[in-house]
């Protein structure tokens, strides 16, 4: 999969898709990283790539002819993918959003900086807006990793373990079930039993039953949308009677 970023700070960028799993994903060629910087794609004196609001107001705007030619020369016009604009106003990013976005050969990204874009960005250039949470940051570099990155690790073969992004948190609908590893005594806080007795049916029915405990007591609205079996729905509901008692 190939992303293309379209961004005014490309040395953001660098220092975290050159390390770890996503290095070894793009040096496998199971992904490919572009960043291109929209200040080259300016023509006047200063490289200007932004101007100040018509109507007033405070803040400086993103102008539309640098987003526009950087996009359109590494993609085309129309552009040849989806062209995702990172944005608080966005629909709100998610798992699901991910396994949506992971099954497109690639991707533009673009990230904005000052108040905001003209709006001819959004209506003529993006083909999707996409915000990671209701909070406003400097820029749209770090929700652009955060796509990258969530997307990344759902490409087979991008993580180590086969089953990969299987039982993650979200990935099934629930929170994820607790992880332990050794020393089965660590200070006197004990690794539950069942995952020492190696009776795999066992451990995977407390696992599916950690899941929901957590979900329930974390997430409760996640269950309205997660799957979930004749089995898990009984567990439930004796669960919500404890907490009712
Ligand atoms: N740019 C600034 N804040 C953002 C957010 N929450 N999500 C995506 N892009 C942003």
């Amino acid at each position: 999969m190939r992303f293309d970023v379209f961004t005014l700070l490309p040395e953001v960028f660098p220092p975290y898709l050159q390390v770890s799993i996503l290095q070894k994903a793009a040096a496998r060629g199971l992904v490919s990283f572009h960043v291109h910087n929209i200040r080259d794609y300016t023509h006047d004196k200063h490289h200007t790539t932004d101007d100040a609001p018509y109507g007033g107001g405070g803040g400086m705007v993103m102008k539309p002819e640098p987003v526009f030619e950087a996009v359109e020369s590494v993609l085309g016009a129309p552009p040849v993918c989806p062209v995702i604009l990172l944005t608080p106003q966005g629909r709100l990013f998610n798992q699901k959003v991910a396994q949506e976005l992971v099954l497109y050969e690639r991707i533009a990204l673009i990230c904005g900086r000052y108040e905001g874009f003209d709006e001819r960005i959004r209506e003529h250039l993006a083909t999707d807006e996409i915000s990671i949470g209701d909070y406003v940051l400097t820029g749209g570099e770090l929700p652009a990793l955060i796509l990258i990155d969530a997307i990344s690790r759902l490409i087979p073969g991008v993580l180590g373990d086969p089953t990969g992004a299987e039982d993650d948190s979200h990935a099934s609908g629930l929170l994820e079930y607790p992880h332990y590893t050794r020393p089965p005594d660590f200070r006197g806080w004990k690794v539950p039993e069942v995952l020492l007795s190696g009776d795999h049916a066992k451990i995977v029915r407390w696992r599916r039953e950690q899941s929901l405990r957590r979900t329930l007591a974390r997430r409760p609205e996640m269950l309205h949308a997660a799957e979930l079996t004749e089995e898990d729905q009984k567990l439930l509901a004796v669960l919500r009677k404890k907490e009712a008692e």
